[in-house]
């Protein structure tokens, strides 16, 4: 798996130096030749090594054929901060046998970082085992977030931010979801949530973060799935506040309000 991530982490790395030509795939959903060509070089490894395993990958799709064992690709996470020159994005694999995930992997080329986990052994990151941070108090967590390109309209993360902006040392939206997840699992961010990740951005980093002594739930603290459509990460230790935090916002109770722009507006004059 180290061995495919870093060949395709090299090919993003070819295309990064180059023009990159952005593609649509919805209003502000891009693709570019990298995330095409970084897929069908990891589906290419992953046939010829294990020809009869299954394949979900952002850009082709699933190949079924009822196989017990599944990989989970997302052959270029970040592509927005690629397109544009921003150096944060990453390869994720994850593989599952009969449903359960056991290994997985995410390769940030420009930084040379390869964060990975097998079930039951452990996370690490370029070899070297990982565990969470310590930090128990939200007031002195720094966590991440992201906001989804697809239907960005109906997004409610917005109120989100600013309250746990407020609540902690602050939120970081980095444009990498599977970094963001191994950000956790390193302790460089104590948690991390977003709306609607898909499998390919969640498979790997969900493993990585608990094989480092983390946790991941949905957004009321229950079991996470993989389409669960929520994601929320921490070390464990904050879960129980980030989920009060959570609950107090669905219910609107205790909302900081936002700031009034044209009071400020009218201020400044
Ligand atoms: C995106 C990134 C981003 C997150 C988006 C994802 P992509 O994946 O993980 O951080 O906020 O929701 O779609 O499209 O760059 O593979
Ligand atoms: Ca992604
Ligand atoms: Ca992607």
């Amino acid at each position: 798996m180290s061995a495919i991530a870093r060949e395709a982490g090299a090919l993003l790395i070819d295309h990064f130096q180059q023009n990159i030509k952005i593609e649509y795939k919805g209003e502000a959903d891009l693709v570019t030749a990298a995330d095409r060509g970084s897929e069908k070089l990891i589906r290419e490894r992953i046939r010829e090594i294990w020809p009869h395993h299954d394949v979900l990958g952002e850009e082709e799709g699933l190949r079924d054929t009822g196989s017990e064992y599944r990989w989970y690709v997302d052959p270029l996470d970040g592509t927005t901060n690629f397109a544009h020159g921003f150096p944060v994005f990453c390869i994720s694999l994850a593989l599952e046998y009969r449903q359960e995930m056991i290994a997985g992997l995410c390769y940030d080329p420009t930084r040379d970082e390869l964060f990975a986990a097998e079930r039951g052994q452990g996370a690490s990151l370029n070899g070297v085992p990982i565990r969470v941070s310590k930090v128990s108090r939200l007031e002195e967590s720094l966590v991440g977030t992201g906001f989804p390109s697809h239907k960005r309209h109906q997004n409610p993360n917005i109120h989100f931010y600013h309250q746990i902006t407020l609540r902690t040392h602050g939120v970081r939206r980095a444009g990498s979801a599977a970094l963001d997840l191994c950000s956790v699992a390193c302790g460089r961010f104590e948690g991390f949530w977003e709306f609607n990740l898909n499998p390919w951005d969640t498979a790997a980093g969900v493993l990585i973060v608990e094989e480092a002594g983390g946790r991941v739930t949905d957004f009321s603290g229950g079991r996470f799935q993989l389409n669960s459509r929520e994601t929320l990460a921490s070390n464990g230790v904050i879960h129980q506040a980030l989920v009060a935090e959570f609950q107090q916002i669905f219910a609107g109770r205790g909302l900081e309000p936002l700031p009034n722009v044209r009071e400020y507006a009218a201020k400044k004059i």
